[in-house]
């Protein structure tokens, strides 16, 4: 899969999903299902959304003991998404296992993609509330290492930290940005923004997109100006 915009379909239900992206009649964009419409709507909605011929980023984000994550990636498999994801705090065995609850018979999987430290999490709480004392900078970059190593595919990380990943991963290993904003934009509540064009010039495999196009007056307009912007 090459470089694409991700837009981030956070909505509440299934209805406002479907009026959505009934908006756009042509090029069906890639869309992120994230917690709050999965866990309103369960499968079904990753079964629709997919019959109607766009691909799936699921962001369940799971972290929990690796038998049970191979489980569940074999589960989410089966729902054929595009890309799943997963905290790479759950050490280098829980992300191997879910490369394995993933890959089907075939040997064909879905992409699966590592957070690193959250974004809402900053120095002075990761020191304060999980004991870690490197710089932020550093652990992000060892958890995309590890990442690596259990055979993932990628990362999620700010656009500004996509070339450092690039540099330690290398140049295959993705670099999946949010906190994308155009120039013109209103930031909401993002603190470190990037325009879609600076997104690629720095190197963002995906750009994941919410609010510049689910909250915008011509959704199809804001979503192929990102396209434009990005990959053209
Ligand atoms: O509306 P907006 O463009 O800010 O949406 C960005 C999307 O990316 C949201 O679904 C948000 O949860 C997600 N995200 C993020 N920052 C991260 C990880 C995920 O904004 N570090």
């Amino acid at each position: 899969m090459g470089k694409d915009v991700i837009v981030a379909c956070d909505f509440a239900n299934a209805k406002q999903t479907y009026e959505f992206l009934d908006k756009f009649t042509d090029k069906k964009p890639f869309v992120k299902i994230g917690m709050e419409l999965f866990y309103a709507e369960g499968p079904a909605i990753v079964r629709e959304i997919k019959k109607r011929g766009h691909k799936i980023f699921l962001d369940l984000k799971l972290h929990d003991i690796p038998n049970t994550v191979k489980k569940s990636m074999a589960v989410l498999s089966n729902l054929d998404v595009d890309i799943c994801n997963l905290h790479a705090g759950g050490t280098i065995p829980m992300m191997e296992a879910a490369i394995e609850g993933l890959t089907r018979a075939d040997g064909t999987r879905p992409l699966l993609i590592a957070v690193t430290q959250l974004t809402s999490t900053d120095q002075e709480s990761m020191e304060r509330d999980l004991l870690i004392h490197e710089k932020i900078d550093e652990v992000v970059i060892h958890y995309a290492k590890n990442a690596k190593k259990a055979g993932l595919d990628g990362v999620v990380c700010s656009p500004l930290e996509a070339g450092k990943v690039h540099e330690s991963c290398g140049k295959d290993f993705l670099a999946i940005t949010p906190g994308v904003r155009f120039a013109d934009g209103e930031i909401g509540d993002q603190k470190r923004v990037m325009t879609p064009k600076q997104a690629r010039e720095i190197g963002s495999d995906y750009i994941v997109v919410g609010r510049p196009i689910t909250a915008s007056a011509d959704p199809v307009k804001a979503y192929q100006r990102c396209v434009d912007e990005f990959i053209d």
